[in-house]
């Protein structure tokens, strides 16, 4: 009689990652697995399945790229689902695009694991999107202000360092972004990122970076490999700073595109759809539903990730209706970024797609 074993032998088994056994399991190639309560069960006969991604020649050499950020809403504990949504698919895409990047977690787990012939990221967030062109074209440069700031910080006691986070906010606030400027204010940018609190990017009206500064007793500022492998990554990447309206040009039938809009806002009290001064509101919504039906005609693969209205309003029906003629999936995540603890702990998010 054959046995059972757990996803962790059986990774152990196949020399590939426990959570490549649990996706193999969840698009139904290992015969006979079966899950007991949300774990999977193998059978200690079952065959390893061929990769598909291999006998496409999409898998790379395994560079674990990370995002170099924290960012509200990053998309890190939905990073499995996602990526689910995408093998689920049958059909081969040769462009990869991500208008609304962020800090960009689905967009580093791609680029760590498939060869796509072109790929697109934006952001309508300047500060954000220079962070990525510095670290393509001027990486050198931006490790040796990161490291000259890291060790200064680190070797300061509570008080100093206050004083020293503060002055590098009022420098950032106090220089403006050009050509000249783009390495030191990546470097600010970096290094307020990764010691402010939970990593906000807040601006009040007049535009100017506003988050107080976090209580971590070691901030890991900055991975001096890892952005150097980022580097290498984006050497093809296409990076535009501006509207996601902007990546039409590059959509066409081959390309899987994944949006991850700011947040329509899950209570009256949260204000995390404010990544800059402009809210995106409904109207918003809906201009971005209409650019996702635009290019599902043209034959595109969209994932569209958002929060479910219904976490606080069982009768808020905004996305079925708007979405009504795609896929919805609802899948349980934790807020990892919030202003107040209460805000915190497991909600659902929606997973919408053609
Ligand atoms: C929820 S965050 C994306 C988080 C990302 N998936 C991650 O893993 O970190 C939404 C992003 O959309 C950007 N954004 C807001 N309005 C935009 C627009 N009109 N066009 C392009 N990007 C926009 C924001 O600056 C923000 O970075």
């Amino acid at each position: 009689m054959t046995g059972y074993i757990s996803a962790k032998e059986t990774a152990e088994k196949w020399n590939i990652s426990q959570r490549r056994v649990a996706i193999l399991c969840c698009e139904g190639r290992v015969d006979g697995a079966v899950t007991v309560g949300n774990m999977w069960i193998i059978p200690s006969n079952a065959k390893k399945p061929a990769d598909k991604r291999a006998l496409r020649g999409e898998v790379r050499a395994s560079t674990a790229l990370k995002p170099f950020l924290k960012w509200a809403g990053g998309k890190g504990q939905l990073v499995d689902e996602l990526e689910n949504t995408i093998f689920a698919e049958e059909r081969h895409f040769t462009k990869y695009c991500e208008p609304m990047v962020g800090g960009g977690a689905l967009f580093f787990n791609i680029l760590s694991k498939h060869n796509f012939e072109q790929i697109y990221i934006g952001d309508v967030n300047r500060e954000l999107i220079n962070s990525y062109n510095v670290i393509k074209t001027e990486v050198d440069g931006l490790i040796a202000r990161l490291q000259k700031m890291k060790t200064a910080f680190l070797a300061m006691d509570g008080e100093e360092r206050k004083k020293y986070y503060y002055s590098v906010r009022d420098k950032y606030n106090e220089t403006e972004l050009t050509n000249s400027t783009s390495v030191e204010k990546a470097a600010y940018f970096i290094f307020l990122n990764k010691t402010c609190f939970n990593g906000l990017y807040r601006v009040n009206r007049k535009g100017l970076f506003n988050v107080p500064m976090g209580a971590y007793k070691n901030p890991a500022v900055f991975d001096e490999e890892s952005l150097l492998c980022i580097n290498k990554a984006l050497q093809n990447v296409v990076i535009v700073c501006g509207d996601y309206s902007l990546s039409r040009d590059f959509i066409d039938r081959n390309t899987l595109v994944y949006f991850d809009p700011p947040y329509r806002p899950i209570s009256a009290t949260s204000a995390f759809n404010s990544y800059n001064a402009d809210a995106f509101d409904d109207d918003e919504q809906i201009r971005l539903y209409e650019f996702i039906n635009d290019i599902s005609g043209v034959g595109a693969k969209i994932i569209l990730s958002n929060s479910d209205p219904k976490n606080v309003d069982p009768d808020d029906t905004f996305f079925d209706s708007l979405y009504s003629s795609y896929n919805i999936r609802r899948v349980s995540a934790s807020r990892m970024i919030n202003s107040k603890a209460d805000g915190r702990g497991s909600i659902n998010e929606l997973i919408i797609s053609n």
